[in-house]
């Protein structure tokens, strides 16, 4: 008789899922699912479970992680990947009674299998078709590959590259961060969350994750209002315009509240204010961590915070899934907060066909397939071309010619393979490293057969070794020209990799020393996630790219780049320090009472005594092997009232001997308003070519949205007054000048 029921009842579960017919509302699909769910099978839903292989943070082994799964109490796993292993986990979710089936997350941050450069880099592009593209790419490869949900855009403003986690976002402006937050949205979502190239997105870590004290990784964030709306809520509001379905809470405490059980952050201005309907993950372990900022006495209260604060999915700490029944009962918890968040979280299921078909991401087929496209590669390469910054370039030293008879490839970082593609790189289940284009493959491939390559490692990346050094100098003396590649390894920036020494470590700068020494022209290549301090290289180097890290393509990219197949053209989106005594230094920053307007008039300033108060490079900075003349600036009026726009014209030229892309920023400053405003505020840029000798005249249009900030009431409005509107190829390297009025 049991049996009996037990098979009815099965059956009348099976045939609601089959009546979750096209004509239903997306809603009423969510509901009869959620009608025929126990109060633990909506728990197991809100229960995310690292898989058993790989592991992103401090991991829990739990042996019955299958019987748990096949009782409907995981909703989630993440770090799993492939076809088979995906299917594998889902057959046994299928198992269960609701046979709700599985999501699986990872963390597809700059490329799944092909390798984009990370993110900070990409971001120097200020290419938001390639950003867009990329992400594109990465989505199609990840669900190829069993996987519906990308950890990513990491939209962390970051100003203190001590920070380990500046690698993974935009850099500090938050301007820019929005529009690059929207375009890794669209790339990773792509038109509609069910097609089946496409993986949901997680705007992370909100917030202010990227403002931790003193640039240490996890660390307390202490903000005004203000500095939180106007300059670290913006990029999560442009993810959430964008449409991306998920949130990952942050690990920090922000005044004090941690965000995983932070009100403010998640129900009042996420799900209230921006109207959010996706769902909210925890970052790893977090709701856990809750004990140990000292706001929850144990995992019942953590879970009880949480919960109410808006997180709708635990990952890794086990919180809800050992205290949400037992919240409940005590009524601590009302069932309807459960069943909030199980909803969100069953909505995004229904939306990506996972109830269509739970296995419509393990097709083999076309993983092997789109793993192998190769388009991608091709893609790959030309961002990595479009991310590299020149930072100097003495007497015109590059492009080389591809006819030099000697080259001297030194350093560290030129053999590597894995090194290339930077941290939060995929270690893709079957795939090896060998796809990976090494820096001095690229150049082999690069140099006619007139050329001769001679290579050296010279030195390690850490410790104090020299005993490569006098090979590297003796084939230095016989070469026409030295390319030297320096810089960190790649987990040394990161997570958890917070830095109080950014210097180019070991005695790197002491072989680049002893290169120049021989007398030889050195262009240095410098490999990174950071920005790093590196002044006797950039005082003394003969020319500079700053590589970072470039992802799989890295050696060609580079190579295109060294011989003029690619003119550089990206600009930093983060400035880079002098010195470690300078962080936090960034470019819209407010003048002061005092302000310091050079290094020779310091005292009783806004300055150090013993420290520039400019940076080495600053936001905006890089160089092209060609010159851009900016003329013309022109305002259609000078006056603006009400809902007027003016349009601001100018005109670039180039006026130099390769054709080339400029990177034309406009800044704003409002001279008086009711509190402080920066010096200038980046509000919009274009991106454009020009043929060697060829002009084009550009418009930027200001509207009163651009003259808005948050006042002292967090009111986003426009004060009327004077504005100045500066045109440059950088924030410092200001070409053309005007001002115009707000009249009401
Ligand atoms: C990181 C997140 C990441 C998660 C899962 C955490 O340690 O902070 O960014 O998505 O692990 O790997």
């Amino acid at each position: 008789m049991i049996m009996k029921k037990a098979i009815l009842s099965l059956g009348f579960i099976f045939l609601s899922f089959i009546m979750f017919s096209q004509q239903k509302s997306l809603d009423q699909k969510v509901d009869s699912v959620m009608n025929l769910m126990t109060l633990e099978e909506k728990i197991g839903q809100m229960n995310q479970y690292n898989d058993d292989w790989t592991a992103t943070g401090p991991a829990t082994v739990d042996n019955d992680k299958a019987t748990q799964i096949r009782n409907g109490q995981v909703g989630s796993l993440l770090n799993c990947m492939g076809t088979e292993r995906t299917r594998s986990w889902q057959k046994i979710a299928l198992e269960s009674r609701m046979k709700i089936p599985l999501i699986f997350g990872q963390d597809v941050i700059h490329g799944y299998k092909t390798t984009f450069p990370i993110p900070l880099a990409e971001s120097c592009s200020w290419d938001l078709d390639a950003m867009e593209l990329s992400a594109r790419i990465a989505a199609t490869e990840a669900s190829a590959s069993g996987i519906q949900w990308t950890f990513a855009p990491m939209v962390d403003i970051a100003r203190d590259p001590r920070w380990g986690r500046v690698m993974e976002g935009a850099g500090e402006d938050p301007y820019l961060g929005s529009l690059i937050a929207a375009a890794r949205v669209r790339g990773f979502q792509g038109n509609k969350p069910e097609d089946i190239n496409s993986v949901i997105a997680c705007a992370k870590h909100y917030a202010a994750y990227g403002a931790a004290i003193g640039g240490r990784d996890y660390n307390s964030v202490d903000m005004s209002d203000r500095l939180l709306w106007e300059v670290y809520l913006p990029p999560f509001k442009a993810a959430a315009d964008a449409g991306v379905a998920t949130f990952m809470t942050s690990f920090n405490d922000l005044n004090g509240v941690p965000a995983t059980e932070n009100k403010y952050l998640l129900s009042d201005i996420l799900k209230g204010k921006w109207g959010f309907k996706g769902f909210v993950v925890s970052d790893w372990g977090a709701i856990g961590e809750l004990i140990n900022h000292g706001t929850a006495k144990n995992s019942y209260e953590a879970a009880e915070s949480a919960i109410k604060a808006g997180c709708d999915m635990d990952m890794e700490s086990r919180c809800y899934k050992n205290n949400l029944a037992q919240l409940v009962k005590d009524k601590k918890v009302s069932i309807a907060l459960i069943d909030d968040a199980v909803k969100r979280i069953l909505r995004v299921k229904f939306e990506l066909g996972l109830f269509d078909d739970p296995y419509r991401y393990c097709n083999q087929i076309r993983e092997n397939q789109e793993l192998n496209n190769p388009e991608h590669p091709k893609a790959a390469r030309q961002i990595a071309e479009k991310s590299i910054v020149l930072l100097k370039n003495e007497n015109h030293l590059l492009p080389l010619s591809k006819n030099i008879k000697t080259i001297a490839f030194i350093g560290p970082l030129v053999k590597s393979l894995k090194q290339n593609k930077g941290f939060w790189d995929v270690e893709v289940p079957g795939v090896d490293s060998s796809f990976i284009v090494s820096q001095w493959q690229g150049l082999k491939k690069k140099v006619g057969s007139g050329t001769t390559l001679l290579y050296a490692r010279g030195c390690n990346i850490e410790g104090d070794n020299k005993e490569g050094f006098p090979e590297a100098i003796d084939i230095a003396k016989q070469a026409d020209v030295v390319i030297l590649s320096i810089g960190e390894s790649r987990d040394m920036t990161g997570e958890a990799r917070s830095r109080s020494n950014i210097n180019i470590p070991g005695v790197q700068e002491d072989l680049l020393k002893a290169l120049l020494a021989t007398g030889k022209p050195v262009v240095v290549l410098i490999n990174a996630g950071r920005p790093l301090v590196f002044n006797y290289t950039a005082d003394h180097a003969t020319a500079i790219l700053y590589t970072w890290w470039l992802g799989s393509e890295a050696g060609d990219a580079i190579a295109d780049v060294l011989f003029g197949d690619y003119n550089p053209s990206a600009k930093l989106t983060i400035t880079f320090p002098g010195s470690v005594g300078q962080i936090p230094i960034y470019y819209s920053h407010f003048n002061t009472g005092r302000p310091a307007t050079s290094d020779t008039n310091r005292y009783y300033k806004s300055a150090y005594t013993d420290l520039s108060i400019y940076p080495k490079y600053e936001f905006g900075y890089g160089l092209s092997y060609t010159n851009f003349n900016y003329s013309d600036l022109k305002l259609s009026k000078k006056e603006m009232k009400g809902n007027d726009q003016i349009e601001a014209s100018v005109t670039i030229t180039n006026t130099g001997e390769y054709d080339g892309d400029e990177i034309v920023q406009l800044y704003l400053r409002d001279r008086f308003g009711s509190i402080c405003r920066p010096v200038e505020e980046l509000k919009d840029f274009k991106k454009i070519q020009l043929k060697k000798g060829e002009s084009k005249t550009i418009k930027f249009i200001i509207n009163k949205e651009k003259l808005s900030f948050y006042n002292q009431k967090l009111q986003w409005a426009a004060e009327p007054g004077e504005f100045d509107l500066m045109i440059g190829a950088s924030s410092k390297d200001i070409r053309l000048k005007d001002s115009f009025e707000l009249i009401n």
